[in-house]
């Protein structure tokens, strides 16, 4: 007679407990690079003592995916998958739809695998007319059919599908992916069959200008830099594990490229840009956005602000932050952001030092193939 075979554990059950512990680490720990800003310090206005502007005059309001926003603010994709994540969507669209800003769902990787957990996701009717952005890794992108991704969208009702890279953490994670080959024909089917835009974006070790230019080359309309300089995946996973992945982990926990490093490496391209990782409040996110970014993407902080306050706490922080940005821009003498854009800007030495590597890389190689 044969053994009964052991039941294995549903493959979603470890998903969902390492949602909670990732929501869990956020919340509590210390989950930033150790060792390494985004650079945007580095960055100073030049100071408009007389800027024949008045506060009500300045305009924050930006166009994105079709829609207008009326700041460029992104709550960048963190969760779903887990019960007790929709709350947190829910409520987090709520503000997003408040302040019209856009909102991005975290990983539909857990409802791609356990159609039961969609609920999970599906939180327009909270958001009706405001920008929500689907969400999937580049490794479960290339295994799945179109068809299967456009169902994931629709059941969601995004207007656009981001695609995040995270090689690093992926390595850190003991269960994580190995194999990181077919990422751009996969990034280049999606372009060419998704009916809504497609976002490329890394998760906190920054893309690129090189990559950037390839990914857009290939059909993305947006690259999410993610830079580093805040939240550090590989940090968390090392927090999350034991043995040698804690010890890999807690080495490589500052790798990546600067956010401001990636951005001002992309300015002066036709890539259009998202900015995030590390960005903390409104002068950063102005700063990002003199460097060229359309859009400015947070994630950590708004989770704090909510973990604190609630919904009320999380929309009073990006109250704060659109106050700051209209204050640089007054500063500035800037009445939008097209304006900002063309103010002049100091940068800092460590920020050229890593534009210079970056394009010293690019004329050496002459192509665009790597890093
Ligand atoms: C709790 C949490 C969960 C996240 N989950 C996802 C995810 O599922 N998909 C994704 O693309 N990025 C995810 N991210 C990465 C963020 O979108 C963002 O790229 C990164 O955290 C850097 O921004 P920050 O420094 O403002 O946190 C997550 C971030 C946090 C804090």
């Amino acid at each position: 007679m044969s053994e009964p075979k052991p039941t294995p554990p549903p493959p979603a059950a470890s998903l969902e407990q390492r949602k909670r512990a990732h929501l869990d680490l956020c919340a509590r720990a210390e989950v930033e690079h150790p060792e390494k800003t985004t650079l945007l310090e580095e960055i100073d206005f030049v100071h408009n003592a007389l800027p024949e502007l008045a506060l009500h005059e300045v305009s924050l309001s930006t166009e994105f995916l079709g829609k207008t926003l009326a700041a460029p603010f992104l709550i960048s994709g963190m969760t779903g998958g887990a019960p007790e994540t929709y709350a947190i969507n829910r409520d987090l669209a709520i503000v997003a739809e408040r302040r019209r800003i856009a909102f991005g769902l975290g990983s539909q990787r857990a409802m791609h695998q356990r159609r039961e957990l969609a609920w999970t996701y599906q939180v327009r009717k909270f958001a009706p007319s405001t920008v929500i952005l689907a969400n999937i890794g580049i490794t479960q992108a290339a295994e799945t059919p179109t068809s299967a991704l456009r169902e994931l969208i629709e059941a969601v009702g995004a207007d656009g599908l981001c695609v995040h890279l995270n090689p690093a953490q992926e390595l850190i994670q003991p269960e994580g992916d190995r194999d990181f080959r077919h990422g751009y024909a996969t990034i280049r089917r999606l372009a060419d069959e998704l009916d809504v835009p497609l976002i490329v974006k890394e998760t906190g070790c920054g893309i690129s200008a090189t990559i950037a230019q390839r990914l857009y080359d290939l059909g993305a309309r947006y690259i999410d830099i993610s830079g580093a300089g805040g939240t550090s995946w590989v940090r968390i996973e090392s927090l999350r594990s034991a043995g040698a992945a804690a010890t890999l982990g807690a080495q490589f926990a500052s790798w990546g490229i600067p956010t401001g490093a990636a951005l001002l490496a992309l300015r002066g391209t036709a890539v259009p840009c998202i900015a995030s990782g590390g960005l903390r409040n409104g002068l950063d996110a102005a700063k990002a956005l003199a460097l060229g970014a359309q859009l400015c993407g947070m994630a950590l902080p708004v989770l704090r602000a909510y973990h604190t306050g609630g919904t009320a706490g999380a929309e009073s922080f990006l109250v704060e932050c659109e106050s700051a940005l209209r204050t640089v821009l007054l500063l500035t003498g800037s009445a939008s952001l097209a304006e900002l854009r063309k103010q002049p800007l100091f940068i800092g030495p460590r920020l050229n030092a890593w534009l210079e590597a970056l394009t010293a890389w690019e004329r050496r190689n002459g192509s665009r193939a790597n890093p």
